[in-house]
């Protein structure tokens, strides 16, 4: 017998390029942004920090000239209380980024968050019930309403992360009712009730940061749900679906490139970042070698495009990178 030397294409490094098929460039990114009352930086995300109206073009027109031109928007506000009033409010911190995003980088694209959270004072993502339980109906109608308003304020798209039942396809009747035909709904089909999210609820600035949320996010100990759930959203009108959190969950992922044919989305999510970035500091990885590793093992499971808070630093590493 003979033995295979699948070291004959691995030994000469223009063979191995030769054979690449896997590739992450700046143009698959999407950059998560919080926007909040005044300029602060991230306390548990180092490199990051919560950006105010006021400095937003500033940080827009960086990121524009890296050709970042995808966002999606976080509020971080005081103004909380039981059912998210603010959320609802046309002049709030999020229609107002959308407009000055618009204006200083007319190529934007504009992914909007919705979801209550960062505007209940109890930090879920919807309004409870007597029996403190997330209110379905009457949390979908107040996304439906949420959602019209950033439409209107011109975001792209849509993108509910309440893990509410039948939420896509109210809000598909509720734009296409108002005629934002061309708005799309990008939705967290897949979302699971995930230790990763520390670092974001306190950008929020959510009230703990252990919150229980596993009467609407997934288990993480249930196999297909997240399927299921995923294929449900397709059915009810979703453009796109988003796997969160990112590198957990890439068996999800990959078993729905399979299934479905619209464009996929990963989230790195807030505590993945975290965790490179810690690890980095304390010189424990090479932070740009394993950041790209992450990438492309989204990009190998079949993300189209990755939400990532590394967004901005892979955008200049890969600039130097061309200049070599
Ligand atoms: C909630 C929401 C969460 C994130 C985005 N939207 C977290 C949560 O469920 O509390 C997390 C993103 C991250 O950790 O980076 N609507």
């Amino acid at each position: 017998m003979n033995i295979l030397r699948f070291r004959r294409w691995r030994n000469h490094p223009v063979l191995r390029h030769l054979l690449e098929d896997v590739f992450f460039f700046p143009q698959h990114l999407i950059c998560p942004l919080f926007i909040g009352e005044s300029t602060f930086i991230h306390p548990e995300l180092p490199g990051m920090s919560i950006y105010s109206l006021l400095d937003l073009p500033q940080k827009i027109k960086t990121l524009s000239h890296l050709d970042l031109h995808c966002f999606v928007l976080f509020p971080s506000t005081d103004k909380k209380d039981a059912s998210g009033t603010e959320s609802l409010n046309p002049r709030g911190l999020i229609p107002k980024a959308i407009d000055i995003i618009k204006k200083t980088n007319p190529k934007a694209v504009i992914f909007a968050d919705v979801a209550l959270d960062p505007y209940t004072d109890h930090g879920h993502d919807g309004i409870l019930d007597k029996n403190s339980l997330v209110d379905n109906e009457k949390t979908v109608l107040a996304l439906e309403k949420m959602s019209l308003l950033l439409a209107g304020a011109g975001a792209d798209f849509i993108a509910p992360s309440d893990m509410m039942d039948g939420r896509v396809w109210a809000i598909r009747n509720a734009l296409d009712a108002q005629g934002f035909l061309s708005t799309g709904i990008l939705s967290y089909a897949a979302k699971y009730a995930s230790a990763f999210y520390g670092p974001f609820r306190s950008a929020v600035k959510a009230p703990a940061h252990s919150l229980d949320k596993k009467s609407y996010q997934l288990s993480p100990q249930h196999k297909n749900i997240g399927i299921s759930e995923s294929l449900e959203d397709v059915k009810e009108g979703a453009d796109g679906l988003i796997v969160k959190p990112g590198v957990c969950y890439l068996d999800i992922l990959s078993k729905l490139k399979s299934l479905v044919h619209i464009p996929l989305v990963s989230y790195h999510v807030s505590g993945e970042y975290a965790m490179l970035r810690y690890a980095s500091i304390h010189n424990a990885l090479d932070e740009q070698r394993a950041v790209l590793e992450t990438l492309h093992a989204f990009r190998r499971a079949g993300a189209d495009g990755v939400i990532t808070y590394y967004a901005e630093d892979y955008a200049r590493w890969h600039r130097a990178s061309l200049k070599l």
